[in-house]
């Protein structure tokens, strides 16, 4: 069975460039579709703790059969965790729920510039990787200024950011600055949350090439070089969606989608999210 290529972060860790997204999946759900992902060959899981079903992913890893590195874990902080004291609690809490000793990436879920205590908590993920508690640290959703501000303060960078990205939000300041750091971006809701499957220019796409929506927007992620973790709660849809490492798209049709650009975030703004 074909599997996912990996990509190389900054701190040599191997990240398999497509994932399976549970959010809004109770535990059941999570396991149900995790059990699915594997079997269809997918070996990267992105959770949170927030997301209340690491426990129903960590049971889909225990029966899955899988050696423990074939499978690449994420999860995060949630933000009522953020500061030193709070974010121990967090991830022992985590891998608890998970089942296992260590993840394999841990993210700052949002920056909560309003609570300040973004830099103290990154300090802390630094630790739980020098632990051997994840193999790689992370954020989520940080800005350029939250970016610089951690650098900055601790002269480590981190190995990925995970934001809002699908062909109607492509922030395209956020990812420059990401690139020229050296931090890898994952896409969060890649497929805009199903809506923009219905793109008049993903539509002729998928026309043009046999595949589904969903398949070409998975491909552009991938083109771009970003790591992209659609989720699906149906077993078909979790399969086919993976059948976007077989296909291709020429510059043309990349150039289409770049250009499907509309400022239309889903989710909360960073700069002004609270705990
Ligand atoms: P479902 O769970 O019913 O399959 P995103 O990852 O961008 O947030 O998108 C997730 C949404 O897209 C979910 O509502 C999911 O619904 C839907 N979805 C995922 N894969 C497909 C697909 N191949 N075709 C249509 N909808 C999809």
């Amino acid at each position: 069975m074909a599997s996912a290529p990996l990509k190389t972060l900054n701190d040599g860790t191997q990240i398999p460039v497509l994932g399976l997204g549970v959010f809004q999946m109770d535990n059941d759900e999570a396991h149900r579709a995790t059990l699915s992902a594997f079997e269809a060959g997918y070996r990267h899981v992105d959770t949170a703790a927030i997301y209340r079903n690491e426990e129903g992913v960590g049971r889909a890893i225990a029966e899955s059969g899988l050696a423990r590195d074939e499978i690449f874990v994420t999860t995060k902080l949630w933000n009522k965790a953020q500061g030193r004291d709070n974010a121990r609690v967090g991830i022992s809490r985590s891998l608890e729920k998970l089942g296992l000793d260590r993840v394999d990436l841990y993210l700052i879920h949002w920056p909560c510039p309003n609570s300040g205590l973004y830099v103290e908590t990154w300090e802390q993920l630094i630790d739980f990787r020098s632990e051997g508690l994840a193999r790689s640290i992370g954020v989520s959703n940080f800005l350029p200024d939250h970016l610089d501000t951690i650098l900055d303060e601790t002269g480590i960078t981190p190995s990925v950011n995970q934001i809002e990205l699908h062909p109607t939000f492509q922030p395209d300041d956020l990812i420059n600055h990401c690139s020229d750091l050296g931090i890898a971006i994952t896409s969060w809701s890649p497929l805009g949350a199903a809506a923009d499957l219905e793109h008049p220019d993903i539509q002729a796409i998928a026309k043009a090439t046999g595949a589904t929506a969903a398949q070409v927007i998975i491909r552009w992620h991938l083109q771009r070089g970003f790591v992209a973790i659609p989720k699906s709660t149906k077993p078909e849809r979790i399969v086919a969606n993976f059948g976007a490492l077989d296909i291709e798209l020429d510059a043309d049709q990349m150039e289409a989608i770049d250009g499907a650009s509309a400022d239309n975030r889903l989710g909360p703004n960073p700069a002004t999210m609270e705990v």
